[in-house]
C-alpha cells in the first residue's frame, strides 16, 4: 500500500459501486470517510475495506445530516481532499416521461442532484480555501443527451443530465483554484442499482470514478465527463 495524507469522502460508500470506490482509495493509500445512511451499514462496510476507512451517517437529501457529517469529518480528519458524489437512486425503471409520477421525479432529482449539490457546497468551499481539491461526480451515460435515444428512466435520466451540467458549472467556477472537477459514468456495473445480468463488475464500476479522485497534482482536467478513463459524449 502507498501512503498518502489525503481524505475523502464517498457518499452511498457501504455497497455497490461506492464501497468498491472506497475499497480502491484506501489501497491507494487514502483515507476514506465511508458515509452511508445507516451508521451500522458504515461500520460493516469499514470493516471490510480496512483501518483506513471511517463511518460517517449521511443522508444526502437531508441538509441537516450533510452539515452534520461534513463538521465531524472535519474533526475527525482536519479535511475533506476529495469528494465521490456516489449516492443515487433509480426509482423510475418501468415508467415513461409522460406518465412518471411527481414524487418519484422529486425523489430522483433530492438525491440524484440536489443532493449531490448539497455535499458539494458543504465541502468545495474548504478545498477552495486548501487551494487542492477533486471532486467527481457518478453519473451514467443515461444522463448523456448526446444518447437520449429513448424515454425509459426518464426521472433518473434527466436527474443524471443534470447533474452533469452542474459538474461543467463548478469546474468553471473553481478553474484555476486547485480544485478539479469531473463526471464519471461507472458503465452497467453489477449492484444493487445495476442488477446480477450487468457485464461488468464493481471493480470496473469504480475504476474511471477513482482514476478521477485521484488526478495527480498539476492535472488540468477538469469540467470532464468520462466512461472508462476516455471522454464521453455530453
Ligand atoms: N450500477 C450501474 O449499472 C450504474 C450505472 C451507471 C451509473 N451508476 C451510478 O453509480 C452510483 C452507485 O450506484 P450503485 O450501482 O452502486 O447502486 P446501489 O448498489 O443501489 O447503491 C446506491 C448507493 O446510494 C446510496 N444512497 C441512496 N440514497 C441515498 C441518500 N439519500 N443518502 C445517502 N446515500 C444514498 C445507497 O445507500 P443505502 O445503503 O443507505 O441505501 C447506496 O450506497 C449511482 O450514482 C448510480 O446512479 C450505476
Amino acid at each position: 500500500m502507498q501512503h498518502d495524507s489525503r481524505t475523502a469522502l464517498v457518499t452511498g460508500g457501504a455497497r455497490g459501486i461506492g464501497l468498491e470506490i472506497g475499497r480502491q482509495l484506501a489501497d491507494l493509500g487514502l483515507r476514506v470517510l465511508v458515509a452511508a445512511r445507516k451508521s451500522e451499514a458504515a461500520e460493516e462496510a469499514c470493516c471490510v475495506i480496512g483501518p483506513a476507512a471511517v463511518p460517517l451517517a449521511l443522508d444526502v437529501t437531508s441538509a441537516w445530516s450533510v452539515t452534520e457529517a461534513v463538521r465531524e469529518a472535519r474533526e475527525l480528519t482536519g479535511g475533506i481532499d476529495v469528494l465521490v458524489n456516489n449516492a443515487g437512486v433509480s426509482l423510475d425503471r418501468e415508467l415513461r416521461p409522460p406518465y412518471v409520477d411527481e414524487d418519484i421525479l422529486r425523489a430522483t432529482l433530492d438525491t440524484n442532484l440536489t443532493g449531490a449539490w448539497r455535499v458539494a457546497q458543504a465541502v468545495v468551499p474548504g478545498m477552495v480555501e486548501a487551494g487542492y481539491g477533486r471532486v467527481v461526480n457518478v453519473t451514467s451515460s443515461y444522463g448523456s443527451l448526446a444518447l437520449m435515444d429513448s424515454g425509459r428512466h426518464p426521472a433518473y435520466r434527466v436527474s443524471k443530465t443534470a447533474l452533469n451540467a452542474l459538474t461543467r458549472m463548478l469546474a468553471a467556477e473553481l478553474s484555476g483554484t486547485g480544485v478539479l472537477v469531473n463526471a464519471a459514468d461507472p458503465g452497467w456495473t453489477r449492484s444493487g442499482m445495476g442488477g446480477p445480468s450487468a457485464p461488468r463488475g464493481p471493480r470496473e464500476g469504480a475504476d474511471t470514478p477513482v482514476w478521477l479522485a485521484t488526478l495527480p497534482e498539476g492535472d488540468e482536467t477538469t469540467g470532464g465527463l468520462f466512461a472508462d478513463r476516455r471522454p464521453l459524449a455530453w
